[in-house]
């Protein structure tokens, strides 16, 4: 029988549950045997691991985070932790692995595919850096987490004529912040790909404010400053009042959107299949409405993928 392994490494995300349920269904349907290796790569340096049957995978398709766990694994980046985790497979005597994860986890899948095992790279992660995709999963449901965030807060700020710095994460990346600031209607969204000048901002708080509009929602991607710098900064230079609200890993749980639920299903079973016909040492991805294959090799040398200018653009426009 045909053995395959799946991990889910790096940053957790909603929809990694949906797509290890993918793996393992369309797996078994395949007559393939799925092996489960806990923890990401540290799992597969410890030995972490269980074969996976159909029951394995009832009921996690709507919870969010792994239930295979997931851990950022420094020793994966050394020549004997790398090591270790080929031999590991090669001893589990599987025909490829399957690893979904941001981009550390793809740069690990790419250092497996250079030891001539086969591998498959799925992107998953909410800052939506990596390239060659359109979306990776789990950033349709922490969009849909930080607008309900925002709908919250600008019920409190407009009872209390308040600006809102919002934080969310994104690490070098800005597309949370400006997808949020279009989609929940907030004023401003300061962004790492975009410079920005505060006393711009400030002039035209205050022109807001003088016209009648007494609250805002400014959104800042963490590439881009701490909320709490900005916030101060603002009430130092135009004395408004303030709150501060750093979204953090709150942006990163809950049971995943439609969106990131169907895209596991097709991420995983085009990862199935395409490990199984002898493809290797590629990243599944959605270029429009179609699932294509890109070189490990190719994604890791290309840098984050970047903001469709169009974004801030089309916030800029919105928030007049
Ligand atoms: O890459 C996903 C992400 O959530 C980033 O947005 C954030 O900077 C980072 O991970 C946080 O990492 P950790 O969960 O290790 O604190």
């Amino acid at each position: 029988m045909k053995r395959i392994a799946v991990l889910t490494s790096g940053g957790d995300c909603s929809g990694m549950n949906a797509t290890v349920r993918a793996v393992v269904r369309a797996g078994l349907a395949s007559g393939a045997e799925v092996f489960g290796i806990q923890k990401g790569y540290q799992g597969l340096i410890d030995r972490l691991y269980e074969s996976l049957t159909t029951r394995s995978v009832s009921n996690v398709l709507q919870r969010g985070g792994t239930f295979l766990q997931s851990a950022r694994c420094k020793e994966m980046r050394t020549e004997s932790g790398l090591r270790l985790a080929c031999e590991n497979l090669k001893g589990l005597g599987v025909e490829g692995l399957i690893a979904i994860g941001g981009d550390g986890t793809l740069n690990g899948a790419h250092a497996i595919a250079q030891q001539g095992i086969s591998v498959i790279g799925i992107p998953a992660s909410i800052d939506n850096d990596i390239p060659f995709t359109d979306m990776s999963l789990g950033v349709d449901t922490a969009l849909n987490n930080i607008i309900t965030a925002v709908d919250n807060l600008k019920d409190t700020a407009s009872s209390h004529d308040r600006a809102f710095v919002v934080e969310t994460m994104g690490r070098g990346c800005g597309y949370l912040a400006v997808v949020a600031t279009i989609a929940a209607g907030a004023e401003y969204s300061l962004i790492p790909e975009e410079p920005y000048d505060l006393d711009d901002i400030c002039t035209d708080l205050r022109r807001r404010y003088q016209e009648g509009r007494s609250n805002s929602i400014i959104m800042v991607a963490e590439g881009a400053g701490k909320a709490q710098d900005i916030a101060d900064q603002i009430k130092d230079r135009i004395g408004f009042e303030t709150r501060v609200v750093v979204l953090g890993h709150y942006q990163r749980g809950g049971s995943p959107s439609v969106y990131d639920r169907l895209l596991g299903a097709r991420f995983g079973q085009a990862a199935v299949e395409n490990l199984l016909k002898g493809k290797d040492g590629k990243m599944v991805g959605v270029q429009g409405a179609k699932i294509v294959l890109t070189d490990l090799e190719k994604v890791i040398s290309s840098g984050s993928r970047p903001i469709n200018p169009m974004f801030p653009k089309l916030a800029n426009q919105l928030s007049v």
